[in-house]
């Protein structure tokens, strides 16, 4: 990035040379992030991120063409996919949401019996972003474009960190973040088909070939390129190493007492240990694991001083107790043996003396 942000100041949409040569900079990337998803490089559309590119996707669905009312999408999306359906449904959309069992897993048979004529489109996270559950987007995929339905992926948790192939999973729309991939924040992409109905979402000039206004981001974009052919070349290792860690880490915390994975041991992105520590609010041990230098989250949302449990615990009917008390690990490229024996040592000690003040406050 760096020498787009000192010397490398021209603008892509300029014609002087200096302008041009920005542009093919952005073009480059193109084609990498195209590479990793197996797009066409006049396929992907850069954007500010995962929240806007999913936007856009709703936006080209479901204002375009026929314009059918219904959507369609998991109970388990992102806020950038419910809190979009809110407003379509607020402006008389009908809106679906399918349901996922305890395990965090989809029913195929559930999205069949809600396929119907006034479908307008179908949005399926690749990977969610709490329990890493992968979700079955290609036979999904399949049936909608068996029906003419558009179907979008929010695979801002997936890209980069496995094989995802935009041509055979047969695709309409596919979003991705520059930020999951270690490129910077701010920053992201969206498939769009060719011949998949297109609506600019962000009015203005002929930027992105007249598919987003406003003057390009080029060091991010630059950035986000490197990343696609970083993740490209890396996957492989980085799989072994990270789910090597992973394990021993769940294994390690599994062992406590009443501690608990939220959701399938198998089917699951490979850097992600989402667990319920029975007994203990879950934000208090992530405010004790961060004094200790170990950085963790946790799955629910604080909402106006009360802690209520995350939507997906919900949806996967996890009992309050355990939803509250729920912490999710995420491992990556820097992630050392090192750290996962830290965590293994400290976080025992804290849970046991988070449990003994909750004890100590409700005395039986
Ligand atoms: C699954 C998923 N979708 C969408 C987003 C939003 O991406 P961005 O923050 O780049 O807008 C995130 C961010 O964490 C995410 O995890």
């Amino acid at each position: 990035m760096e020498p787009f942000l000192r010397d490398r100041w021209g603008n892509p949409s300029s014609i002087y040379d200096f302008g041009r040569r920005e542009r093919k900079a952005i073009d480059r990337a193109r084609h990498s992030v195209a590479g990793l998803l197996n797009a066409a490089p006049k396929e992907i559309v850069f954007t500010g991120g995962g929240t806007e590119s999913s936007n856009t996707a709703f936006n080209c669905a479901l204002n375009v063409g026929d314009r059918r009312p219904h959507l369609i999408l998991t109970s388990v999306e992102h806020s950038c996919g419910l809190r979009a359906a809110e407003y379509y449904e607020r402006r008389g959309h009908r809106v679906s949401q399918l349901s996922v069992g305890s395990d965090g897993s989809l029913d195929l048979d559930e999205l069949e019996s809600l396929l119907a004529e006034d479908t307008g489109l179908v949005s399926v996270m690749w990977a969610n972003n709490e329990t890493g559950i992968l979700f079955p987007v290609e036979p999904i995929a399949r049936s909608c474009r068996q029906r003419g339905i558009p179907c979008h992926s929010d695979a801002v948790q997936a890209a980069g960190k496995i094989p995802i192939d935009v041509c055979s999973a047969g695709l309409d729309y596919l979003s991705l973040s520059g930020h999951k991939l270690y490129a910077p924040k701010g920053v992201g992409a969206l498939y769009v088909r060719t011949g998949a109905p297109w609506q600019s979402f962000i009015l203005g000039g002929t930027q992105e070939n007249g598919r987003r206004g406003g003057t390009c981001n080029v060091a991010s974009i630059v950035a986000l390129g490197a990343a696609a052919d970083l993740a490209q070349k890396r996957m492989v290792e980085s799989e072994a190493k990270d789910r090597r860690l992973r394990d021993r880490l769940e294994e390690g915390l599994l062992s406590l007492p009443s501690v608990y994975r939220n959701g399938m041991a198998d089917n699951r992105l490979f850097n992600t240990a989402y667990l319920a520590f029975e007994g203990v609010e879950s934000e208090a041990l992530v405010l004790l694991l961060e004094k200790e230098g170990i950085c963790v989250s946790s799955g629910s949302a604080c909402m106006a001083g009360s802690t209520e449990p995350s939507h997906v615990l919900t949806a996967m009917n996890v009992p309050r107790s355990r939803a509250l008390g729920s912490v999710r690990f995420s491992l990556g490229r820097t992630s050392t043996d090192r750290d996962v024996a830290r965590v293994l040592e400290v976080l025992p000690q804290q849970l046991e003396r988070l449990r003994n003040s909750v004890a100590s406050r409700n005395p039986r």
